[in-house]
């Protein structure tokens, strides 16, 4: 049986991380694409001599040649830069539009029948510049990024509860950005909603600890955003996609009308398949949730229309 092919493009901290996982759990066979010479090619050999010792099959090439997305099931994006401290992601809107620009028309060339994952910053904004520039139809284009912040969120309540983190469900919608919206009403810990657990001081403070989640570890490392993260979620879509599991997973994407939102990319629960976003699952959303979610795809439409698109 033909295995099936994914391509990270962007080979820093978030692509080869991913690559690492896409064949580590045999997912497919990997293309890491990156522009810097040498780079790709040296991190998927590094992958290649871990094959023995962690026991997969899969492959891992590196490349400088857009040619070979060829034949991918999926494109993963990562290129573009990482935020420094005390920049918001919106800060790298315009050189990270000139990156994703041109990585999306590299798949349009060369990958015309994939899937694509974007998770380059800001994620809805570069989101809705791939679908775009590949003229793909919007369900094979998608953003990673409620999976995420969701995950965010229910790590810092199992540490706070001090329960198993597999224990605790969570659901964040919106941009990825400071004005994402946990939705605590959604959010259990095995079916317990979340607000008989914890007083809504509490749960406002790991909201907003949510909402600063990928700042806060910006601030950590000085140098370079977080990779471990971003990286397992988007490989969770990717499998998804792969192995047509429809989960149910928030996630950036093409709502015409759901919510009240007219074409637009932006994180709501999707049901991902082997046809990528199959549905946009709508959920009964109270007049301040609506407010804050409405109020975060204002904020992308701005970006969306500084670019033009
Ligand atoms: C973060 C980056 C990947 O949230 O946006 O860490």
């Amino acid at each position: 049986m033909r295995k099936p092919k994914v391509t990270v493009v962007g080979a820093g901290f978030v692509g080869a991380t991913a690559a690492q996982r896409l064949v580590e759990k045999n997912l497919a066979t990997v293309v890491l694409h990156d522009i810097v010479p040498g780079m790709p090619q040296g991190k998927a050999l590094d992958l290649m001599q871990s094959a023995c010792i962690e026991g997969y099959e899969s492959t891992v090439t590196g490349t400088n040649d857009p040619a070979d997305y060829a034949g991918s099931d999926i494109v993963i994006v990562t290129s573009g830069l990482a935020r420094q401290p005390g920049m918001s992601r919106d800060d790298l809107l315009l050189k990270n539009a000139e990156i994703v620009g041109s990585v999306a028309e590299n798949i349009r060339k060369y990958a015309p029948d994939a899937i694509v994952i974007v998770v380059s910053n800001p994620l809805d904004v570069m989101t809705a510049l791939v679908a775009a520039k590949t003229g793909f139809p919007k369900e094979r284009v998608m953003g990673m990024a409620g999976v995420l912040d969701s995950a965010r969120f229910r790590a810092f309540i199992a540490m706070e509860l001090g329960v198993a983190h597999q224990d605790v469900d969570a659901m964040v919608l919106g941009g990825h950005g400071d004005d994402m919206v946990p939705l605590s009403r959604y959010t259990t810990v095995s079916g317990i909603g979340i607000e008989a657990l914890l007083p809504p001081e509490k749960i406002a403070a790991l909201a907003e600890r949510t909402r600063n989640g990928g700042a806060e570890i910006v601030k950590l490392l000085q140098k370079g955003s977080a990779y471990y993260a971003p990286s397992a979620a988007a490989v969770a879509m990717a499998q998804a996609i792969l192995r047509d599991e429809k989960r149910l997973l928030p996630a950036s994407a093409w709502c015409t009308g759901q919510y009240g939102i007219e074409n637009h990319y932006v994180g709501v629960p999707i049901v991902l398949g082997k046809e990528g976003v199959e549905k946009i699952v709508t959920l009964d959303l109270t007049a301040e949730e609506l407010k804050a979610l409405h109020a975060s795809v204002g904020r992308i439409a701005e970006s969306v229309a500084k670019l033009g698109l």
